[in-house]
């Protein structure tokens, strides 16, 4: 990913800051654009993963519509010049003020996770003299085998209505002048690499579709949600394999005819177009460890910290790749989980030269924050 002429470019920037490889994001956008295509599938960014307007542009020129979770993204979306109609608004805890707003801005539907939800935008709607379209987002018990705190589909996790609530919910829907009922939605969590997962989903959502058919309701949309990972040990594989993927649902999904098939990919979109590069202000060696001390900490990328996440990182100062010294790569922050990855095999290490956080691109730039009165994290592009 890095060439020479790239790091002397960097060397004139004030670092910490992340960088976007463009043109790896427009392949993967590409890619996966044609995945879907072959199945007539269509693909909603969610946008949580990164709101970078420069990723969001080339993310509405490829033709993905928007998935937002709060009424600034849907805000954001309409802004960026995303298709109303291909805007979907999810989240757990919707405010008034968030529903009122995307209803003035008609966009195409919401995604909704409770019966009590269903009912306020019932009400809320049939005071703008609207239908809102909804469609209910449905918690299938299913294991991600992913990082417990980015599961979202099993009975213990807060998010989507529980099977023993969907009779509540149909009724709900056929008192609810106000409402029209366009599909269901599943989003069972993030960073999902065994694909077998998805075949389990599969089952479930035909399960449920069958449940809704049986009651009479027309089910016109299966929003099957994203999570697809990506290779965080091996960067350079770096588009998804979007064929594998779209294939399991284009095989086990009972999909009738004129229903469409939605998905909500954030992080395969993304993940891998960015790095963080950060210089290193301290090289400590001691008896028993040898610490580097980066000028990026656990505010300008918070996953190591928080999800113990693995982020392969490099010295990309130094040419000879063989040298190997182990370090514990920390940042300056005043916590002690503030640590991108412990006996990190490395070059030997000098002040000032600059380090790559590779595959930063998706949950990285948006979940920094100023915690220690810390800067706006910078950002650079490349094509
Ligand atoms: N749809 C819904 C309803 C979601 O909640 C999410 C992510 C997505 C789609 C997109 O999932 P993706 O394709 O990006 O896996 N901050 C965590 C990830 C949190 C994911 C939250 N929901 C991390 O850094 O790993």
């Amino acid at each position: 990913m890095f060439s020479n002429k790239d790091i002397t470019q960097f060397a004139e920037l004030e670092t910490p800051f992340y960088y976007y490889d463009l043109a790896l994001l427009q392949q993967t956008l590409d890619s996966c654009a044609v995945a879907a295509k072959n199945h007539g599938f269509h693909v909603h960014y969610a946008m949580k993963a990164n709101f970078n307007h420069r990723l969001l542009d080339r993310i509405k020129a490829t033709g993905f519509g928007a998935d937002c979770v709060s009424g600034n993204e849907v805000k954001k979306a309409i802004e960026r010049g995303f298709d109303r109609n291909q805007i979907v608004f999810a989240g757990v805890g919707k405010s008034d003020r968030e529903i009122n707003e995307a209803l003035d801005a008609d966009i195409f539907c919401f995604n909704v996770e409770s019966v009590q939800e269903l009912e306020v935008i019932n009400e809320l709607a049939a005071k703008k003299n609207k239908v809102a379209k909804v469609a209910i987002r449905i918690n299938p018990n299913v294991d991600a085998y992913t990082h417990h705190n980015i599961t979202t589909g099993l009975d213990e996790n807060k998010f989507g209505v529980n099977a023993w609530d969907l009779p509540a919910c149909a009724d709900a829907l056929r008192q609810s002048a106000s409402l029209e009922f366009v599909g269901i939605h599943f989003h069972i969590g993030s960073q999902i690499t065994n694909l077998d997962v998805y075949k389990s989903l599969c089952v479930k959502v035909n399960e449920f579709a069958t449940w809704f058919e049986d009651r009479g309701f027309v089910v016109r949309i299966l929003n099957v949600g994203g999570g697809l990972g990506i290779d965080y040990h091996n960067p350079e594989q770096q588009v998804p394999d979007f064929a594998s993927y779209f294939k399991i649902f284009g095989d086990f999904l009972e999909k009738r005819d004129n229903q469409e098939v939605h998905f909500e990919l954030g992080r395969a979109l993304v993940g891998q177009c960015s790095s963080l590069i950060s210089k290193v202000l301290y090289v400590k060696n001691g008896k028993k460890k040898n610490f580097i001390i980066l000028d990026a900490g656990m505010t300008e990328l918070m996953r190591p910290a928080l999800y113990q996440a693995y982020h392969q990182i490099e010295n990309i100062s130094k040419q000879d790749v063989s040298a190997a010294v182990k370090y514990d790569v920390v940042g300056p922050i005043c916590e002690s989980t503030d640590c991108f990855g412990k006996e990190v095999l490395l070059q030997e290490t000098q002040r000032g030269d600059l380090v790559a956080i590779r595959s930063t691109g998706a949950y990285g730039e948006v979940m920094s924050s100023h915690y220690n009165l810390r800067e706006n994290v910078r950002v650079a592009f490349g094509e």
